[in-house]
């Protein structure tokens, strides 16, 4: 490594906690990510626990999710969720008509994804159908989920669970722009303000609702709905995938040129500016942010894998796509102030997952491992970092200007006396040396962890699982001199640090 970069940690500054929801997840009726990813049933002969796969279930324990959204995405504009209660063999079966046709034998629904969120400790976060559903039909999910007396507490009762649950996030519709009803801006904020008007606080639950927001440069969305019904709202979504384009073909998970990577990582970051405008817009309207702005679907898009069943959005997951989960993670820790949840699209075998499931079998994903090392940001205090980091230039999709790609980025955070500070280097072939001037921070004792591959490409399937996971950091590369840490960061490298 011939090249110094400083990093400047200002502990300095004012006081502001890493949102944990910003490690959200989202699960959706598609593809394989309910049904055999998650949940297989009580008679499956795969080991689980009433229903619920026992490796998956403690792979998610692992990562401490703070909030699970559910049923989608798309199929919650067409989810009735009546049919998803009372005896399995009474329930009726659909046509997942978003999702490639598969019939959907709604034996996973209200119950089910309860207690899901109870046996893995995360807040649910419920998507309401607008778009073909209705206001009393939402209005008494609410209530049969969280009412402790009335006609639809005694429904649920009758199923089973004496106890209201609680439920906090709730979003009116998704992708109310596009499958989710084909709104205008103006005529979804007339019907937001309908439709939250009847969900309401039962028992001291105390609904967040969210509205539908918009899909990365539409700036007009969030502007309208800010305007027009966000006194309204605790939060409102975001959505932004790292994809090519939404026709044609995506590119192949894991066969890609050094120029595609990059191009990927650039249009990744492109997020922080999208997510800077829109925050400008809420700003306007809400100059004390009091709204979220909840990124509550990204990640990576690529073509499904060769053989897989088409409209499942099944792809693999390399180093690359652990390079986008970092970088994406730095930039949601710098908007926390705004950005105060993402759930990455999707956790189990849809897009970009923290796990794959064949039969019995299950891989832990390259992005799982930056969930994982990244654990301890959540909810801690956000220590901001400069830094003066070399730069390359990309193309931009969107126009025929280059874009500037930092090679390196870096986020830090304090908790218990506990400093964390992760490090990323894209670069496929330059190691950087790192020197961190550390003022009244200790590192007494410094434990590191590191996810890297010789390959970008590398990834983790059933017949090598363990081609892509976290290694202990060598500390011996890591020294403290005149009140200075200094470390080499290797190419093609994601690595936290823990200081004490
Ligand atoms: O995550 C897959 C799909 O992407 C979701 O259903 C939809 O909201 C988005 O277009």
């Amino acid at each position: 490594a011939d090249e110094t970069i400083t990093l400047t940690l200002d502990t300095d500054a004012p006081a502001i906690t890493i949102a944990p929801e910003i490690y959200g997840q989202f699960a959706e009726h598609l593809g394989s990510c309910i049904y055999g990813g998650i949940w297989v049933g009580e008679d499956s002969s795969i080991p689980n626990t009433s229903g619920y796969r026992n490796d998956v279930i403690s792979a998610f324990k692992e990562l401490h999710i703070p909030v699970l959204r559910w049923p989608g995405g798309c199929f919650a504009d067409e989810y009735h969720w009546v049919d998803g209660i009372g005896p399995k063999e009474n329930r009726p079966r659909m046509v997942n008509n978003n999702w490639g046709g598969t019939v959907e034998d709604n034996s996973f629904g209200t119950h089910e994804f309860f207690n899901l969120c109870e046996l893995i400790g995360t807040e649910p976060y419920l998507s309401g159908n607008v778009g073909s559903g209705s206001v009393e039909e939402l209005a008494k999910w609410v209530e049969y989920i969280t009412a402790a007396d009335g006609p639809m507490a005694k429904l649920r009762k009758e199923n089973g669970r004496e106890k209201p649950w609680k439920l906090k996030y709730l979003g009116v519709g998704n992708e109310s722009w596009g499958c989710g009803g084909n709104f205008t801006p103006e005529f979804y904020a007339d019907v937001y303000r309908r439709y939250q008007t009847y969900c309401r606080n039962f028992n001291g639950n105390h609904l967040y609702k969210i509205a539908s927001g918009a899909s990365d440069y539409d700036y007009k969305w969030t502007d309208v709905l800010m305007k027009n019904a966000g006194n309204l709202m605790d939060g409102i979504s975001l959505h932004y995938y790292t994809t090519p384009g939404w026709t044609g073909s995506k590119g192949s998970a894991t066969k890609f040129t050094d120029d595609d990577y990059y191009w990927t990582l650039g249009k990744c970051l492109e997020i922080e500016d999208v997510i800077k405008k829109h925050a400008d817009i809420m700003d306007k309207y809400d100059p004390k942010k009091r709204v979220g702005l909840l990124v509550d679907e990204w990640g990576t898009w690529w073509d499904q894998e060769p053989g897989s069943i088409p409209g499942h959005l099944y792809q693999q997951n390399t180093m690359r796509d652990a390079m986008v989960a970092a970088l994406s993670l730095n930039v949601f820790h710098k908007y926390t102030d705004r950005v105060k949840m993402a759930n990455i699209a999707q956790i189990a075998n849809v897009l970009q997952s923290m796990v794959l499931t064949k039969d019995d079998k299950m891989v832990l994903t390259p992005t799982y491992y930056v969930f994982k090392m990244y654990v301890p940001h959540q909810g801690a205090r956000m220590i901001p970092v400069t830094a003066q980091f070399p730069e390359m230039k990309v193309r931009s999709e969107r126009s025929d200007t280059l874009r500037t790609l930092p090679m390196l980025s870096a986020t830090a955070s304090e908790k218990d006396g506990v400093v964390t500070v992760s490090m990323t280097n894209i670069s496929l072939d330059k190691a950087y040396k790192i020197e961190i001037p550390l003022g009244d921070i200790k590192a007494k004792n410094i434990t590191g962890e590191i996810l890297t591959s010789d390959n970008i490409a590398a990834y983790n399937d059933f017949d090598h699982p363990n081609d892509v996971k976290i290694k202990p950091f060598d500390t011996k590369n890591v020294k403290v001199k005149k009140g200075v840490l200094s470390l080499t960061l290797p190419a093609k490298s994601i690595v936290t640090l823990s200081l004490r």
